[in-house]
């Protein structure tokens, strides 16, 4: 028997690509690969890449460039990117960085086993279609390996939204969403590998249509026994119906948590974004979905000094803000993406976005840290994920996504333990059991 060959695969951008890259890993499984955490012993490393923002995008390369001197030590290594970039920029990438053998698009990874054979031959290897098959179907090995108990789940694909921001329309092209029944079968798989927590993934998540509605797809999930959390994410305003709004007050399984990026404060850069809704109809979509539910944790992306925002459209997105409070927020400098609509307008001074983000960025945290340390006292859940730093110690997540360690903990990994919230750091909560 021949050594099993080792895939060093890393990861950038969204829970997308690390449910993209797992896929990946079980691929080349069978063709005989092993991961490995060490670029230095691979003989094939995948960057998984992002194209969202222009750093993400230069991030690639500067690492393209790091590795190359690794195929001096190992002449079977094999470097190939995957993700949002490989789908952006195509051959581009290997006249850039020759070392690179292999480019595909998120499209394309059932098709990887034959391009990584075809390298094995001494041919670059270069897929960035949109086939028509199903991806999922092909990328559907059924393995028993055990799972750590939060797992991701990717339901819907692509977007049709078309901000004028964003480059995810291009990368990861039309709004598909998977037929009901593979996820509720893959959903199963997972649950039996020890799989506690599954996220549902999509860029537009809410907009799922696989012969039934996310809220109708959540309740069939929570029939399944042994999975005890359900969260999804990302979703858009304007697809968040009734049904899903009524699941977060029924379903106990459906966690208090939800990310629902609003982008701006105001109408007018709303428009210029091309959301098709309202700093107003956001706010009464939150005031709906908090009746439903009323502890629910808000979470939000924000984008400051997009082109032609001024002084008055900025205080409206701070407004926003402390109207919804959040629990998470996440804000990002407007960063240029060619080939998008907003690429060609008039750039805002990247002094005055910097600014802007600083505040907008202190502002957020004040809300995060009020939100945690109203934890403190109270009585929670965690599904226990890994041993802690310290001797005893076990880290886990809420209900609410916080990270909590629990200390003298008898609770294993994969358990739901009940505790009581003594303490509130920065980024996580202290705890004890009950
Ligand atoms: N510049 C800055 N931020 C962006 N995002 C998407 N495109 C851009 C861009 N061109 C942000 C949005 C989105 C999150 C994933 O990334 O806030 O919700
Ligand atoms: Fe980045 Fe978007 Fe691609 Fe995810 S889908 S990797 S966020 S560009």
């Amino acid at each position: 028997m021949t050594a099993p060959k080792k895939l060093f695969i890393k990861t950038y951008g969204c829970q997308m690509n690390v449910y993209d890259s797992e896929r990946m890993v079980e691929a080349l499984g069978e063709q005989g690969y092993v991961e490995t955490k060490t670029a230095e012993d691979a003989d094939m490393i995948l960057l998984n890449t992002c194209h969202i923002r222009e750093k993400a995008a230069e991030k690639v390369y500067s690492e393209l460039g790091r590795l190359k001197p690794l195929k001096a030590l190992n002449p079977n290594l094999k470097i190939g990117v995957a993700g949002c970039v490989a789908q952006a920029e195509g051959e581009e990438i290997m006249r850039r960085q020759p070392a690179v053998d292999l480019v595909v698009g998120p499209q394309s990874y059932h098709r990887l086993p034959q391009m990584e054979a075809k390298t094995r031959e001494g041919s670059k290897a270069l897929d960035t279609d949109f086939p028509e098959e199903d991806k999922f179907e092909h990328l559907k090995s059924r393995p028993k390996a055990k799972r750590a108990p939060a797992a991701f789940l990717t339901v819907q694909e692509g977007c049709d939204k078309f901000c004028a921001f964003c480059v995810v329309p291009y990368t990861r092209g039309a709004e598909v969403s998977r037929p009901a029944a593979q996820l509720l079968d893959e959903a199963r798989n997972l649950v039996g590998r020890g799989v506690r927590e599954l996220t549902l993934l999509g860029q537009n998540v809410n907009a799922y249509h696989g012969g039934m509605t996310l809220a109708a797809l959540i309740r069939e999930l929570a029939k399944i026994d042994g999975l005890e959390r359900i969260r999804y994410t990302t979703s858009h305003p304007n697809d968040m119906g009734d049904d899903l709004i009524a699941a977060h007050g029924e379903i106990e399984k459906l966690m208090p948590y939800l990310h629902l990026p609003v982008q701006s404060g105001s109408d007018h850069i709303l428009k210029r974004m091309n959301r098709s809704h309202t700093a107003e109809s956001y706010l009464r979509l939150i005031e709906k979905i908090r009746a439903a539910r009323p502890d629910i944790v808000m979470s939000g992306d924000f984008i400051v000094g997009f082109p032609e925002e001024s002084d008055a459209d900025f205080e409206a997105t701070m407004e926003l803000v402390r109207q919804v409070r959040y629990g998470y927020a996440y804000s990002f400098k407007y960063s240029t993406r060619p080939g998008t609509p907003a690429a060609e307008r008039a750039q805002v001074d990247p002094a005055v976005a910097d600014a802007r983000l600083q505040r907008l960025q202190g502002l957020i945290f004040e809300q995060q840290q009020e939100i945690q340390q109203g934890m403190v006292g109270r009585e929670l859940s965690v599904l226990v994920e890994k041993p802690g730093r310290n001797p005893g110690q076990m880290v886990g997540k809420s209900e609410y996504l916080h990270a909590v360690h629990i200390d003298e903990a008898n609770a294993a990994i994969g358990d739901i333990a009940r505790v009581g919230i003594v303490g509130a750091q920065r980024n996580s909560l202290t705890a004890r059991e009950i």
